[in-house]
């Protein structure tokens, strides 16, 4: 699905007869996919390395990665500042006539679940709505209702241009993605169809009949199940007994999350913010640890990161002996650091 934005989009710039118009922006740590284009996308080095992919129309943007901003002075509205400015002296360098599309997921997720600072989103869509570019917001973990609301553009105000959408479609029950446009987009592939015929775009799997069944009877469910809700209310819970059980321990830096989305970061020395050497591994060993007690955490891949993505059918006894199965893997792991 993010391959097909980047064509539409590409597209798109050359029916206004914009060709230069065409780089598009990502952010470090963000997670768009491991393909030729998709995973030069991704703002991960583990992603890039030695794969020579083609990079050449992506460029990096700061990550709106708040508990590890380099100026610890900065409140988080002056950090998400910072953000929308690294992003506007990128638009100016680069060109605004040369930058088409900026994608980001709404909460970072395989970079680290991290939730933007506050005034983040608002201060972004300024800074693209002013240069004419377009807003893709890769949804492919937040949509349909892991947040609590069915959209992670609806919980934190973004008017995107172009959705990425895929597992929470069918719950990955079958595989399935897709992308959804906006009007204004929408109005320009119907011009170009018009002068250039159909669009040259598709796969022999697109619209798969047992997959789309799938993601209907998944959607059904979702609202019969009214798991939104479930999402947003027992995801507050875990993460409030998640924060009360292991917040307070010495190696644990952050609790954060949204919706049904939770992690922990570690950290060496909390008050001076020291990081453990990657050659250490203590979120693999936490997660390895988790696993051996029946739960599953995600070491998420850079840095020391626990993820949790449960189902979004979570019940609070369910949410319980997550919780203190981690506690009882976060105490072990650092009684032998
Ligand atoms: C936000 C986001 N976008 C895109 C993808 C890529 O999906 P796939 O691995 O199916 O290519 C993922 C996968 O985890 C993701 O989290």
């Amino acid at each position: 699905a993010n391959e097909t934005n980047i064509k539409l989009i590409w597209y798109y710039n050359n029916v206004l007869g914009r060709p230069e118009k065409k780089k598009i922006i990502s952010r470090w740590r963000g997670y768009h996919g491991s393909g030729i284009m998709t995973g030069s996308l991704t703002g991960l080095d583990l992603f890039h390395n030695a794969f020579d992919l083609p990079r050449a129309p992506v460029l990096h943007t700061e990550a709106p990665y708040y508990f590890r901003r380099a100026d610890r002075s900065l409140s988080e509205e002056q950090f998400s500042q910072y953000c929308a400015d690294k992003l506007e002296e990128m638009i100016l360098a680069e060109g605004p006539d040369t930058v088409a599309a900026f994608i980001g997921e709404p909460i970072l997720g395989t970079g680290g679940i991290v939730p933007p600072p506050a005034l983040y989103w608002e201060k972004i869509q300024a800074v693209l709505k002013k240069y004419d570019v377009l807003l893709v917001a890769d949804e492919v973990v937040t949509g349909f209702g892991r947040l609590g609301t069915m959209f992670g553009s609806d919980h934190y105000g973004i008017k995107p241009d172009l959705i990425t959408i895929a597992k929470g479609l069918t719950s990955a029950y079958a595989p399935l993605s897709g992308v959804t446009v906006a009007d204004k987009v929408w109005q320009v592939l119907v011009q170009g169809s018009d002068k250039l015929g159909s669009l040259g775009h598709g796969w022999t799997y697109s619209a798969h009949p047992i997959c789309v069944a799938a993601g209907v009877a998944n959607l059904e469910l979702i609202d019969e199940l009214d798991l939104v809700t479930n999402a947003g209310e027992t995801g507050a819970y875990f993460r409030a007994e998640l924060a009360k059980a292991v917040g307070g321990h010495k190696n644990v830096g952050e609790v954060r999350g949204d919706g049904m989305l939770a992690a922990l970061e570690f950290v060496a020395d909390k008050d001076d913010r020291v990081f453990f050497d990657a050659s250490q591994k203590i979120g693999p060993q936490v997660a390895t640890t988790l696993a051996a007690s029946g739960v599953i955490g995600r070491a998420m891949p850079q840095g020391d990161i626990l993820g949790f993505a449960p189902p979004l059918c979570l019940t609070r006894e369910e949410a319980d002996i997550v919780v203190s199965k981690t506690a009882d893997a976060v105490k072990s792991v650092f009684a032998t650091i």
